[in-house]
This record gives structure tokens, sequence and C-alpha cells, in this order.
């Protein structure tokens, strides 16, 4: 049930896939909150996944948006105010890819015109989401905007690749940008340092299973989920947070502020024992997996 948070605030939502999308959540959460918003999402996700679906249950339209390719962009924000009858309030950035990841390049032989296309999916698209926006002056006064981000910008994460420079660059954009458009028009710009969570991106992180495991063992509240991030963002695209910005902001049940935790210990104990009695196996000690 909504409390009208959103009431009359007009948004943009990015990177909802199917229902398992951490994006089609917020949408699904910013309506019930009574916001209108448009939808976009890249031309071949529209055609594969269930965007269509999710537009036809909030009542609005998809607009078919590469978010690398600032012509789509322009398009995008001048439909979007002309579909939604005025100018923006809230826009969620919920992408990421990474070639070197789905091809499995080993971070230290990158093939880099792929790191290339990961940073310009994951991060680079982030400014010029924001750029195009502000050339248009398409957003409103205390605007809110936010990207999606992972801890792994800030510590080393095993399987992670070249996503975490991705996920470097694209706080320190929402920094950077956060300055100039916040001294300019108030517009807020942050990112939310999610939880690993179930979703087709997500899955793509080798080793993912014993990472969400690993990360629900490690924080005291356990991994935030999906519909938990987008409440989130929900707090964020109000009016109840006008002065947060250029933050990154954790959302992870305090998994980043622990070192280890009883229940990560207790798991490694019992794999010593495990050790012990049958050896170790053979892939922890190959480092062609780190
Ligand atoms: N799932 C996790 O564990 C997790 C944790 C922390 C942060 N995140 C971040 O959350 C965000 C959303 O991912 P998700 O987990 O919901 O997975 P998802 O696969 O549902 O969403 C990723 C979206 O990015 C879109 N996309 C890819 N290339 C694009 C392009 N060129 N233009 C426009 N859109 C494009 C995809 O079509 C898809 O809708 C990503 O930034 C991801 O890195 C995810």
């Amino acid at each position: 049930m909504g409390n009208n948070l959103l009431k009359g605030k007009r948004g943009i939502i990015f990177g909802a896939l199917n229902p398992d999308s951490i994006a089609w959540k917020v949408a699904e959460r910013a309506y019930e909150e009574g916001a209108t918003m448009t939808l976009t999402n890249v031309a071949v996700a529209l055609r594969m996944g269930e965007t269509q679906k999710l537009a036809e249950k909030l009542n609005t339209e998809v607009i078919s948006a590469d978010a690398t390719n600032v012509d789509d962009l322009n398009n995008l924000f001048i439909k979007s105010m002309e579909l939604l009858g005025g100018k923006i309030d809230f826009v969620l950035h919920s992408i990421g890819m990474s070639p070197n990841v789905r091809k499995e390049r080993h971070y230290s032989d990158l093939n880099y015109s792929y790191l290339d296309k990961t940073l310009d999916v994951s991060a680079v698209s982030f400014h010029k989401v924001l750029q195009t926006a502000r050339k248009l002056d398409a957003i409103n006064e205390w605007g809110s905007v936010i990207a999606l981000s992972y801890v792994a910008a800030q510590r080393t994460f095993f399987g992670y690749n070249d996503m975490a420079d991705a996920k470097s660059l694209l706080e320190s954009i929402a920094r950077s940008f956060g300055y100039i458009y916040g001294r300019e028009r108030r517009v807020r710009i942050n990112t939310i340092s999610q939880s690993p969570t179930l979703t087709t991106a997500g899955s793509g992180v080798k080793g993912f299973d014993r990472l969400l495991d690993f990360s629900e063992r490690m924080s005291p509240l356990g991994n935030a989920t999906g519909d938990e991030c987008a409440d989130y963002c929900i707090t964020l695209f109000s009016d109840l947070t006008k002065k947060v910005t250029m933050q990154n902001l954790f959302h992870d049940g305090g998994f980043s502020n622990m070192g280890m935790s009883l229940s990560v210990l207790q798991q490694y104990e019992k794999g010593l024992v495990h050790d012990e009695k049958y050896g170790q196996d053979s892939e922890a000690k190959d480092h062609s997996f780190d």
C-alpha cells in the first residue's frame, strides 16, 4: 500500500528487463506511491525481455533507448516530458553489462574493446544521461537521480572483473555531476550500493550463489532484497531526502562495514574440518580461478 510519497512526480526508469530486475520493482513501487513514469531499455532487451508487460500494468509507455547513445537519450527525455506532461522529477539508472564477464575473460587478460563497452554501458552512460538531461533542462528543481552500484567499487571481489572499475567510475560521476547539477539546479545525484541480488545481470557474476550466501552470512541484517532496494529508492526520490546528494549509500544489511561474522567463521571452520579429512580441493588451489 502506498503513502503518496511520489504523488504528482514524473520519472524515467532505465533497466526493467523482467520481474527480477531491480528497476522493475522500483517502477512498481513508484507507481504505488503515486508517480507517473516512462520505462526505457535498449532495443534487444525490449525484444527479449518483458518490459512491455510492465508498461501495461503501470499504464505507461516504453521508449527504446540505448543508454550509450546521446541521440536516443535526447529523444527519450523529450518524449517522456511530452507524454508525462512536464519536466522529470526522478530518474533511475539501473544498467550494467560487461562483455568480459559474459565471455569469461580473466581480469589479467581483458579484451580492451570489451572493457570500453563495459565502461560505456555501465558507467559513462550515467554521465550521458545527466548531461543530456541538463542540456535539455529536463529535470525539475529538487529532482533526484539514482544509479545502482556495488561494493566491489571499494573492495576487491573474486569474479566481479572489470565491473568493479565501472562501478568506481559510476560512483565518481555521481559526485562530480552532483556538484554541478546541485549547485545550478538543485538536482540530487546519488548511487545506491546494493547487496547481491538474484537478477539476470547478477547471476552473470562467477560464483554468484556462493557470493549471495557469503554476503548473507556476513551482513548482520542479511542481504537487502530487490524489493527493499525499491523501498530505499522511493525515499530518495521523495521530498523527505532533499539534502542528500553526491553520496554512495550502502544498502547492504551492514555488509560493507563488516570484517568477519560468527556465521562466516563457523562455515569456514566446517570447511577446514572437511579439508583435514579429505584434503583441500583442487579448485581452491588453482589461481587461474582468482
Ligand atoms: N543484481 C545484483 O546483484 C546487483 C547488486 C548491486 C548492483 N546491481 C546493479 O543494479 C543494476 C540493475 O541490474 P539488475 O541486477 O537489476 O539486472 P538486470 O539484468 O535486470 O538489469 C540490467 C539492465 O541493463 C540494461 N542494459 C544493458 N545494456 C544497456 C544499454 N546499452 N542501454 C540501456 N540499458 C541497458 C539491460 O537490458 C537490463 O535491463 C545494475 O547497474 C547492476 O550492476 C546489481
